[in-house]
């Protein structure tokens, strides 16, 4: 063989590994970023079609496979780029923010650039997909040039330089491709993220609560060892808290396969949390322990609830949680728990943790009062204090919860 063909031979591996690198770097991140949780649906990996529920209306993920005529195969990477961190599709229409281009503009180009080259291998999928399924005049993509003047900021990702290397490695995956925010942060009037002292304060969408998890000792995960924070995001489950709903979706796709590295510094930041943020608000006075509510509450955690969460509230490790000291459970609003009692929950099941404990049913056996009182109960026993929970909002919710 010729000195020269061996050369070009040697030289095509290299570009053969780079790729390669690029790729299973894109992989990765698509997984960080959870891109399947919208884009896969029935028609197969990335191909779009997944219904998602906004306070607008239905909006549909896109067929985002390399496909030359229904998905992304025809784009270039500046046009992806300027769809996934500015909201702007190839063909200039604007995107709506069900697709959280803000988050996502934290991002790195070169970090997006890496899921553009792992999404050019994916199959390509032929699937049309109708996304703007929105009524006159909310399907008008207009407006949204007003709403991203009031909330895209031209957000690039900046280190700081006071903290460690693992602080900032967290923080850039929490604002930027794990876009935390977007659940866990509440939104303005127009429904944008609210950021500052508010970010990762909590927040509600469609009869969830997406708590606190700021390193407020109380009312966010500042009280919880990195260790729990780790268990919850790889596992779904730690002492405090099992992950239902949009959460248990999130770890199962996303960050139950995130790599070590990526789970200790996400647990790191969040411990640690922002360097200026608001110090931790005073906690209520507890509820009244003899007051009507909290006493047929107690009856009524007694009877139904202490076998499995213990009459302490400590519950048993790895099978049913802590109420005591838990932040969601003395959160403001009480949405989730009123939720979990009225419709049950089932733990996701994760590589980790394949089968989840079942949380039972009451909306059949206890009335709205009853919710309510046994939740007022739970929220202000053991050390807890929170707000009283308020019955109408129970009666609300259990109308809600039917209609879904
Ligand atoms: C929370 C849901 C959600 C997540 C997570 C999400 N998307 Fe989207 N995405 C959407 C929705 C909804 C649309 C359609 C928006 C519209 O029609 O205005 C969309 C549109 C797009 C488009 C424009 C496609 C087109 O044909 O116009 C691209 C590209 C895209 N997403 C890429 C991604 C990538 C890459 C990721 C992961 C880094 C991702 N998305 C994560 C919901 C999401
Ligand atoms: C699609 C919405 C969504 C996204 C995205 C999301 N979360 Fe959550 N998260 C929730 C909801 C809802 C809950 C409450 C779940 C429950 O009560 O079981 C939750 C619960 C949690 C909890 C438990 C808090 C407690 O006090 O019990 C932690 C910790 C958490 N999320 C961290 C994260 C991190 C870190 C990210 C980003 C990598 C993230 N979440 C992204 C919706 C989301
Ligand atoms: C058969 C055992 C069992 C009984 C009885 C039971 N629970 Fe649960 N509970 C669970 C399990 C398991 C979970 C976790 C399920 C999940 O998150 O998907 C849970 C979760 C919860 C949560 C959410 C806590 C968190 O941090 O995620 C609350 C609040 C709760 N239960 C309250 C109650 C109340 C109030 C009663 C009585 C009316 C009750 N439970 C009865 C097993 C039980």
């Amino acid at each position: 063989m010729k000195p020269v063909l061996i050369a070009a031979l040697l030289a095509g591996t290299a570009a053969h590994a780079q790729d390669f690198n690029a790729v299973e770097k894109g992989r990765k991140l698509a997984i960080t970023a959870d891109c399947a949780a919208c884009h896969t649906g029935d028609a197969g990996e990335f191909a779009g079609g997944v219904p998602l529920e906004t306070p607008f209306g239905t909006l549909v993920g896109s067929n985002i496979t390399p496909d030359q005529a229904t998905g992304i195969g025809r784009w270039t990477k500046e046009e992806f780029r300027r769809a996934v961190k500015s909201g702007k599709a190839a063909d200039g229409h604007l995107l709506y923010p069900a697709m959280p281009y803000t988050d996502y503009a934290n991002m790195t180009d070169a970090d997006v650039d890496a899921i553009y080259d792992y999404l050019q291998t994916v199959p390509a999928v032929h699937n049309e997909v109708e996304e703007n399924q929105l009524p006159f005049p909310l399907n008008m993509r207009v407006a949204l040039y007003g709403w991203n003047l009031v909330n895209q900021t031209d957000a690039t990702y900046e280190t700081n330089p006071d903290k460690s290397e693992e602080w900032n490695k967290g923080r850039y995956i929490v604002m930027g491709p794990g876009h935390c925010a977007a659940c866990h942060s509440p939104r303005n009037l127009t429904g944008g993220e609210k950021t500052g002292d508010d970010f990762l304060t909590g927040a509600t969408l469609e009869n969830w609560h997406a708590p606190d998890i700021t390193a407020d000792p109380r009312l966010g995960v500042g009280g919880w060892s990195e260790d729990e924070i780790i268990a919850y995001l790889k596992t779904g489950h730690n002492a405090y808290d099992t992950a239902s709903g949009p959460m248990a979706e999130e770890v199962a796709l996303s960050s139950s396969k995130w790599s070590d590295g990526d789970l200790a510094s996400v647990a790191a930041y969040l411990k640690e949390g922002e360097v200026d943020a608001p110090a931790s608000a005073k906690a209520p006075d507890p509820l009244d322990a003899q007051s009507a509510s909290m006493q047929a509450g107690a009856a009524i955690y007694g009877d139904r609830c202490s076998a499995c969460h213990a009459a302490d509230g400590k519950g048993v490790a790895g099978l049913y949680p802590r109420l005591s000291g838990a932040p969601l459970v003395v959160a403001d609003d009480p949405t989730s728990l009123g939720r979990v009692v009225l419709a049950g929950s089932q733990a996701g099941a994760t590589a980790a943790a394949p089968t989840g404990p079942v949380m039972p049913s009451f909306g059949a056996t206890l009335d709205n009062a009853q919710v309510a009182a046994v939740l007022d109960y739970i929220r202000n026993s053991w050390g807890n204090a929170a707000p009283a929970v308020d019955t109408g909002d129970m009666a609300s919710l259990r109308k809600d919860l039917q209609t879904q």
